[in-house]
């Protein structure tokens, strides 16, 4: 056997580097966060060839003393942590005081810098973990790293790097990640001397435009929660306009970009009621809680963290994420729908901004006239009252001016084909696809009535139907289930099912295809707890069938109540498969659509 004996320094850190920088990005993600934990207000990124030939950060943070460049580069010699107790309460991106360490010990490295006050710059070359003596450097102030072929006395590693395409995506992957955690902070970035972003400092929205590209910054709800010194805020992409293929997903935990199941989780129940099934979420979101309550000493890479609290945690991200997608209809649908068309190229305004209802009174008295005739002939409905269950709203039936603040989806005008909705608003023309709003009300009102038990409205006839097997065996073996959902359905014979009630709430659907639809759920589904496990989708079955169908004519007092009910519902922007539910049409949009001046 071979003697023990301790390792040389220069072999500790290429092994130590094997774990920190397994590539040109990981590398550059270490030097961009030392830069921002510098304090730096603007961080330049230079990357040649994928970062495997060349890495240069310089930044305008606080510098490092001559006498200190040398424990800069040196294992195990951090700044930014000091006694054990420090370990607990981690408030800067770096605190193991390895990661320069280990990146000069396998590239030829390069740190100059300059101390805040001092008079000149000072530069220190590291080749291949051997350390040249410091000598003098101009620089006007902050710290200037660079790392030239990673990896070239190491070629097991060098190995392992792939096209110079790919690595570079993971460069900009790196650079996006912290450019976005760190807004307040300006970045540059080039790639083979080509300049390809130029991020000045700001807001959190204007970084997310920039990185993330204006449909994400447009589409996304706000998130904006803040509870017993946690506070989540951030941009969560709406269900309806969720990516098909390529999504972004970012949650930053005190200013880290992290990777954990905790929050992935919440993040994906907050969406699960919204989002189809084929979609994947999008989000930007930034947490801030005290580091004491979150340990980022995990993984040498700082990318995974754990939470003292992660139950509570788990809450409150899927709470407030919930929350802002739950954003009522009274607020502006994301994307305008001369935007969808391509007919406008600038944005709809929100609407509180909106342009009011025109001076020259041209346009809006006219259709207000046209609702206004409606209106008046029409008469809360019995209809309306069964179908909705609350009675129509009596101001919007006298036929009030269609500009006030409080009816944010404005006043009915007709409806189109049996399908669309046409309402006046202050911002100009809205549309609803009636049975998809329809279905979102009603599937709300039945989340809110499931708690007790949803109450059972019996059939003035019972209707039987010729049943298959498995729907016979679903109304013996789920019997509670349906009594639950408001269900009273009996064997009435061989082969044979009776629906003798069906919930009050849907008392207008069609019995036996409510009931139908629901069987096949139960006995698709199955098992002792089938409404804890799958109460949401057998909801939405129960809501589309109970919603109004397309082709049912409307009263205007009924259009009416159906918008003034969708203001009142939470999510009411989006049916319960994540299309969404209006589209505003401004009076701007209609001009661009004419050409008409303004
Ligand atoms: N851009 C910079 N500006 C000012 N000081 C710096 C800069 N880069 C590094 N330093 C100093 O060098 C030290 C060592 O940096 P290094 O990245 O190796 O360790 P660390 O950031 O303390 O911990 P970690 O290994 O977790 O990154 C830092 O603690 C800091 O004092
Ligand atoms: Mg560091």
């Amino acid at each position: 056997m071979a003697t023990i004996r301790a390792l040389p320094d220069l072999l500790v850190n290429q092994i130590a580097a094997g774990e920190v920088v397994e590539r040109p990005a990981a590398a550059l993600k270490e030097v961009i966060e030392n830069s921002l934990d510098a304090g730096a207000t603007q961080v330049d990124v230079d990357v040649a060839a994928g970062g495997v030939r060349r890495l240069r950060v310089a930044d305008n943070g606080a510098g490092i003393e001559r006498e200190e460049l040398a424990l800069a580069v040196a294992r195990h010699a951090t700044s930014k942590i000091a006694v054990p107790s420090d370990l607990e309460a981690i408030a800067t991106l770096g605190f193991r005081g390895e990661a320069l360490a280990s990146i000069a010990a396998v590239s030829r490295f390069a740190i100059a810098s300059r101390a805040a006050g001092r008079p000149h710059a000072w530069r220190l070359e590291v080749e291949g973990g051997t350390v040249q003596p410091v000598a003098p450097a101009a620089l006007a102030s902050g710290t200037t790293v660079t790392v030239e072929e990673l990896f070239y006395n190491t070629p097991a590693r060098r190995k392992f790097l792939r096209t110079e395409a790919t690595e570079w995506a993971h460069c900009e992957e790196a650079f996006r990640r912290l450019a976005l955690a760190h807004p307040g902070v300006g970045f540059t970035l080039q790639h083979n001397a080509r300049a390809l972003q130029r991020l000045l400092p700001g807001g959190r929205h204007a970084r997310v435009a920039a990185l993330l590209g204006g449909a994400f910054a447009d589409n996304a709800a706000r998130v904006d929660a803040e509870a017993g010194g946690v506070a989540l805020s951030g941009f969560a992409v709406r269900p309806a306009y969720a990516a098909q293929g390529a999504t972004a997903q970012y949650v930053f935990v005190n200013g880290r970009f992290v990777r954990d199941r905790v929050l992935a989780h919440a993040l994906r129940e907050a969406y699960r009621d919204v989002l189809h099934h084929d979609r994947a979420p999008s989000y930007a979101l930034w947490l801030t809680l005290d580091p004491r309550r979150v340990d980022v000493n995990v993984h040498p890479q700082k990318t995974e963290v754990r939470f003292r609290d992660s139950g509570a945690i788990h809450e409150f991200v899927r709470r407030a994420v919930e929350r802002a997608l739950a954003a009522s209809a009274a607020e502006q649908p994301a994307v305008s729908a001369a935007e969808k068309l391509g007919l406008a190229a600038a944005r709809t305004p929100p609407l509180a901004a909106a342009t009011g209802p025109r001076a020259d009174g041209g346009f809006a008295p006219a259709l207000t006239q046209q609702g206004g005739l409606g209106l008046g002939a029409a008469e809360p409905s019995a209809f309306y009252a069964r179908l909705f269950g609350t009675r129509p709203d009596a101001a919007a039936a006298e036929g009030l001016p269609a500009t006030g603040d409080d009816h944010p989806l404005g006043f009915a005008l007709a409806q189109l084909h049996g399908v669309y909705v046409l309402a006046q608003n202050r911002a100009g023309l809205v549309l609803v696809d009636m049975h998809a709003a329809h279905e979102r009300i009603v599937y709300e009102r039945m989340k809110a009535t499931l708690g007790a038990s949803v109450p059972v409205q019996p059939l003035l006839v019972p209707v039987a139907f010729a049943a298959a097997g498995r729907e016979m065996a679903a109304v013996e073996e789920q019997s509670d289930a349906l009594a639950a959902l408001g269900f009273d359905v009996a064997p009435f014979g061989p082969g044979t099912l009776g629906v003798r009630g069906i919930p009050a709430p849907l008392a207008d659907a069609d019995p036996v295809a409510l009931a139908r639809a629901v069987l096949h759920d139960l006995s698709e589904y199955g098992g002792s707890d089938v409404l804890a496990a799958h109460r949401d989708e057998l909801l939405a079955t129960m809501a589309c069938h109970g919603a109004v169908r397309a082709n049912r004519s409307l009263t205007v007092a009924e259009m009416n109540a159906l918008l003034r009910d969708m203001e009142a519902t939470e999510r009411a922007g989006q049916c319960n498969h994540g299309r969404p539910t209006w589209y505003q049409l401004s009076l701007a949009d209609l001009d661009r659509l004419f050409m008409r001046g303004r």
